[in-house]
Order: structure tokens, then sequence, then C-alpha cells
């Protein structure tokens, strides 16, 4: 088996164009500007022969839970070259990396992924769901809502990292599965704003203000007949009605197609003719609970209550026992058990579970979750629901 180490500085741009073919992309980056982003002593190169052929690495970052924030390793640049695949080498690299994150005592994984069949099997689940959606400009009239009192203006890329990053910061309040955009790349963003983004049309920034205050904006590009909306953060209702009115009201386009929208957004609640909003929903944000005391303690629970959960982990053995959790809207207290469970779940549902994304009832239909007494589901529905549903608008 090919050996697994970190990545030396001298290697980095060898690893960084491994990771380009892998994912099928061509390397067009400056290895400099991207070195100060990647922590060598969080990274993972798979070393065949004296020559890298696959990797791996994890920002150390912040995401927002239910009520609180928790620390959690960002996995990011999981690849193994196609001259090596289907040999075990990501099986022997996941296993490197989580009991490194369980080392070094962070609660939770969580990722991106590229095909959503990769990494069930190492006890990620969904942690957030998302909707790309597409409607005809004829079909967008409102229900019957006020104007919004507020004026919409055009922000220059140059100052999206002054004006914007507090407006992300406030349209995201209280929603689980969040990581904030990192200064460096609303740096990016504003020098390159196709980055990543694909197709021609440039990017336009257009932000809602109120009172003086910027309430909410929408970053477009155009791409004939259709307006494409990267993001569009709102802090309030006006702000998101006046911003989707703008960008269907922009002329020379006929369609207004939008990417990652949070399942619970009140744009469809807010048209006239909702079916004309075509919706389809994916997999955002995969989570992993590595230390499921730490994690369950780290958020709050919207019902005062006890549970013994039995939790199914193959990948990870010291999960793989039972927990009581005793929670409240205060916090929580966490440990391991001997008592007999309320409930039996898999640490991939538990995941889907912890952040809002799925209930307990609709897990058990799926059979992620055994019912051992009457009643059960109900009370951790009750104690894990959430006011907004998990949403992740950028991916670190
Ligand atoms: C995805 C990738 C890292 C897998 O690496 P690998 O070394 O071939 O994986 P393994 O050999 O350890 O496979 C482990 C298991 O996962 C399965 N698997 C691997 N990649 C899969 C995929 N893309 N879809 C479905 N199953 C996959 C394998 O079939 C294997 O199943 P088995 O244990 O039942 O036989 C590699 O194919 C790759 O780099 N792909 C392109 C880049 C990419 O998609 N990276 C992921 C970024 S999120």
């Amino acid at each position: 088996m090919p050996e697994l180490r970190n990545v030396t500085p001298d290697e980095f741009e060898r690893w960084m164009r491994v990771e380009s073919r892998a994912h099928g992309n061509r390397f067009n980056h400056d290895p400099e500007e991207l070195r100060p982003h990647f922590d060598l002593t969080r990274t993972i190169a798979v070393v065949d022969e004296g020559q890298i052929v696959g990797g791996a690495h994890s920002h150390l970052l912040e995401m927002s839970v239910p009520g609180g924030v928790a620390t959690v390793a960002g996995v990011s640049n999981v690849e193994v070259q196609p001259t090596h695949t289907r040999r075990g080498i990501m099986t022997n690299m996941m296993r490197h990396q989580i009991d490194g994150i369980h080392e070094r005592d962070e609660p939770l994984a969580a990722l991106f992924a590229t095909e959503s069949a990769i990494y069930g099997r190492f006890g990620y689940g969904v942690g957030s769901v998302h909707e790309s959606w597409t409607i005809d400009k004829r079909h967008t009239t409102y229900n019957r809502r006020p104007d919004s009192p507020g004026t919409i203006a055009f922000v220059d890329p140059a100052d999206i990292g002054k004006e914007l990053p507090d407006v992300f910061r406030r349209g995201t309040e209280g929603r689980p599965a969040v990581f904030q955009r990192a200064p460096h790349h609303w740096e990016r963003d504003s020098r390159d704003p196709i980055h990543s983004q694909g197709g021609q049309g440039g990017i336009f920034y257009a932000a809602y203000i109120e009172n003086g205050r910027i309430d909410g904006y929408v970053n477009y590009r155009t791409q004939r007949p259709a307006v494409i909306v990267n993001e569009l953060m709102a802090t309030t209702p006006d702000a998101s009605a006046a911003l989707w009115r703008f960008c269907f009201d922009l002329d020379l386009h006929e369609r207004t197609d939008a990417i990652k929208r949070p399942v619970d957004d009140p744009l469809p609640w807010l048209l006239a003719d909702p079916r004309r909003l075509q919706r389809s929903a994916r997999d955002g944000l995969w989570v992993r609970i590595v230390d499921v005391a730490a994690a369950l303690q780290l958020r709050q629970y919207l019902s005062n209550d006890r549970l013994t959960l039995q939790i199914k982990d193959d990948f990870c053995s010291w999960n793989n026992r039972c927990f009581e959790l005793d929670g409240s809207l205060e916090g929580a207290i966490c440990r391991p058990s001997a008592g007999s469970p309320d409930l039996t779940i898999t640490v991939g549902g538990l995941a889907s579970a912890y952040l809002g994304a799925a209930s307990f009832t609709t897990l058990a239909q799926a059979g992620l979750v055994d019912e051992h007494s009457p009643g059960v589901l109900a009370r951790a529905d009750r104690m894990f629901a959430v006011q907004l549903k998990p949403w992740t608008p950028y991916n670190f």
C-alpha cells in the first residue's frame, strides 16, 4: 500500500497538480497564492514509488449548529489519480484522516462530495440540502405583498469584501450548517469574480438598501436567455422580495435560474403561481460526527428531554456504543451510558438529525433509526427540531 504522509513545502505544487488532474481539471492557479491557505500539517500525500498519486486536506473551520458553533475539520482536495483508483487508497486515506481529526479533538468533519455515493460508507451523512431553481419571467408575479420600501444599487466588486461579509453573517444567522466566507475568498471573488462560476457574461453584485443599511445582496451573472443567481442573501423579507423582483425584471432575459437555495426559502410562498418555479433538490454538505458526545453537547435542543441513543458506527469504534443525552435550550450533557437504548441510529443518520436536515421519523422510515419504545421518535423530533433548515451557501 502506498505511504500516507504530510505534503512537504517543495511538493505543494506537484500535489496540487495531481489534485487538479484527478478532478479532470487543468491546473491554472498560482501555487504561491494558494499555498497560505493550506496547513501542511493537515494535508495527506499518497506516495507510491516516490510519486504523489493522491491526497486530501482539511481546513480547521467553524460551522453553525442549532444554537451554537462547532469546530469542524472541513475536508477538501480528496483525490486518487486515475492510475491508482479502486484499490482501497481512499479508504486508507479516510481512516488516516478521521483518526487524525479524532486525535486533535475536533468533534466533526464536513465536506462537499463530487458524487453522493462516495462518503456514506465512512459514516458521513447529508447535513444540508439545497435546491436549484428555474422560472420563466412571465410567471414571476407575487402574491399580495406590499412593495419593499428600499432601493437597489450596484456594488463595485472591489468593495464586496468591505460591504458584504456582515450581510452574509446577518443573512445566515440562526441557520445550521453555515460556514462564514473566509476573507481571502471575498478578496478572490472581488478580483476574479468569474472564478469557478463557469461561463462568461460577468458577475454583478447588487445590494438592497433601506435606511442607509445594506439588508441584502445578489450576486448574478447573465447567460442569455437566463439570469443566473449564484447567491442571494437577505436579512429581511423586504430585501428578499426586492432582490428577486430585481433579478426577474432584468431586461434582455426570459428566465431566472438560481443555485443553492435553502429548502425553506420564502420565495416559493411569495409567487402567485408557485408551480411555475421548477425546483430540484440535492445534497449539500456531508457531515461526519467524529465524537458523538462532544458534538451533541455543542448544540441546543428545543425541548427539555433525556434520551439514550445506541449509535451504530462501523468506521469509528469509539462511537459504536450507547450515549445518554440530556438536552434543553440551555445546553446539553452527553455521556456514555450502560442503560438500555430508547433508539438506535446510524452515525450518518445522526449527522442528518443533528443539523435538522431530516427528522428521526423520516430517518426511521428510511431504515436508519430503530425506535425501541413507542413515542420516542416524536420526542426525539421535538428535541432536535430547528426553526430554520440547515443551509450551506458557501463551499469552503
Ligand atoms: C473518489 C476517489 C477519491 C476514490 O478513490 P479510490 O482510491 O478509488 O477509492 P477506494 O478504492 O478506497 O474505494 C472505496 C469504495 O468506494 C467506492 N467508490 C469509490 N469512488 C466511488 C465513486 N465515485 N462512486 C461510487 N463509489 C465509489 C469503491 O467502489 C469502493 O467500494 P467497495 O469497498 O465496495 O469496493 C477517486 O476515484 C477520485 O479521486 N475521483 C476523482 C476526484 C473525486 O471525485 N474526488 C472526491 C472529491 S469529494
